[in-house]
């Protein structure tokens, strides 16, 4: 068996499911078909794709030749569809978040493990080389031990009051927005990298923009710079906004701030990690390079897969100097997901457990910045 002998389908046909759709391709698998909500939408994207569409998710589940269900929907719909794709025994690769509260997602989790079934949730920043890179180093030791963990993952797409998307409400993207929406990328990553679980927190969320506009609904991926009638408003409860403080297993200390509305801030995960002997920076905007620093000199390592560390060397497609970005990360995710039904064990595939640790800490996150105090996470 080979990648050319598996057969996905893609419910949703909006932003991410198109990466996804490259990522197969790329990766050699086969799209058998999609669903989506919307017909004409559904129609049009088929025919581009050269795929088949199923009206709904069940009759896709009945097609015995189906081996793999990747969920791209809006949030509130991942909980139902991963849970009957693998009541039907298919792999999964769910959407962060997997579920927009805990026990639906610690549900998933077991019910995954029941089943036996490969699952994947693409927090896909674990395939930058340079990440893998930073990680090798910290467990090789080469920073000492850790004093200081610090960040931020900052977004502009929701700066004025006429941007909008279904994610600002919570019955369609969750009680919690901005951290959950990218807030959870950079707490797995950090917990990836350093190899150290976050045990507590303590956050405050704010909403900037107290009212949006109802008529503009998808500024995301399709902001047209269209004049938007700004008369009919909602008011807003999800956070644009969350700053958090956090402690890890050893009692090193982590910052966090998460923002959505940062002008001019496109998708700036950032992180810095600082050990006793040197510290190390990583940009999601500058993915090709990692600055080491000693306290006496500051160097640029850049990616190159001659040099560094077995995984930097692994995830590096291209030359040096050869931009690699955000697409690579997911075509890597892609490739391991389906090397590992067949049966291999890439580093670092991040599953529905790592789906349901990331409900944890948005669970506590929620919780600690209503009660307004620190919150143990396990
Ligand atoms: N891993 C990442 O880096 C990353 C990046 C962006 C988005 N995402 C996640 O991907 C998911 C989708 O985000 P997006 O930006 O692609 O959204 P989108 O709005 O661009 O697309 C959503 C798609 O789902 C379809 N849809 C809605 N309800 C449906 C239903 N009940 N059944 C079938 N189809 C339905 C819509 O018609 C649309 O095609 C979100 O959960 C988001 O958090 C992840």
């Amino acid at each position: 068996m080979n990648k050319s002998s598996i057969n996905a389908v893609i419910i949703g046909t909006g932003m991410i499911a198109h990466v996804h759709f490259r990522s197969l391709k790329t990766a050699g698998v086969n799209v058998l078909g999609l669903v989506d909500a919307n017909p004409e939408q559904a129609k049009k994207v088929a025919k581009a794709w050269g795929v088949e569409v199923f009206e709904e998710l069940e009759q896709a589940l009945k097609h015995d030749a189906v081996d793999v269900v990747h969920i791209c929907t809006p949030n509130i719909f991942h909980y139902e569809m991963a849970k009957q794709a693998l009541l039907a025994g298919k792999h999964v690769i769910c959407e962060k978040p997997l579920a927009t509260n805990l026990s639906d997602a610690i549900e998933l989790q077991q019910l995954a493990a029941e089943k036996n079934v490969v699952t994947g949730v693409p927090f896909v920043y674990r395939y930058h080389p340079m990440v893998r890179e930073a990680r090798a180093r910290i467990a090789s030791g080469e920073l000492g031990s850790l004093h200081l963990i610090h960040g931020s993952y900052l977004q502009d797409w929701l700066l004025e009051q006429s941007d909008n998307n279904w994610r600002v409400d919570p019955t369609k993207g969750g009680a919690s927005r901005a951290f959950a929406d990218i807030g959870s990328h950079w707490c797995d990553l950090m917990e990836w990298v350093t190899g150290e679980r976050f045990t507590q927190l303590t956050s405050h969320f704010h909403t900037a923009q107290k009212e949006r506009s109802t008529a503009a609904t998808e500024t995301f991926s399709d902001r047209n710079n269209q004049a938007i009638d700004n008369s009919q408003k909602a008011s807003v409860t999800t956070e644009d906004i969350a700053n958090l403080l956090l402690v890890t297993e050893n009692n090193t200390p982590a910052t966090l701030t998460i923002s959505q509305v940062s002008a001019g801030r496109k998708n700036r995960l950032w992180f810095e990690i600082d050990g006793s002997n040197s510290s190390l920076e990583f940009d999601q905007e500058k993915p090709e390079q990692l600055w080491v620093n000693t306290r006496e000199a500051k160097s640029l390592i850049v990616r190159d897969p001659t040099q560094g560390s077995d995984e930097q060397k692994r995830l590096s497609l291209t030359p040096a100097g050869h931009a690699q970005g955000y697409s690579h990360c997911f075509d890597a995710f892609i490739i391991d997901f389906y090397d590992t039904i067949l049966g291999a064990t890439p580093e670092g595939l991040p599953t529905f457990d790592d789906g349901a640790r990331a409900a944890k800490i948005i669970d506590a996150a929620l919780n600690s910045s209503k009660q307004k105090q620190w919150v143990s996470i396990d």
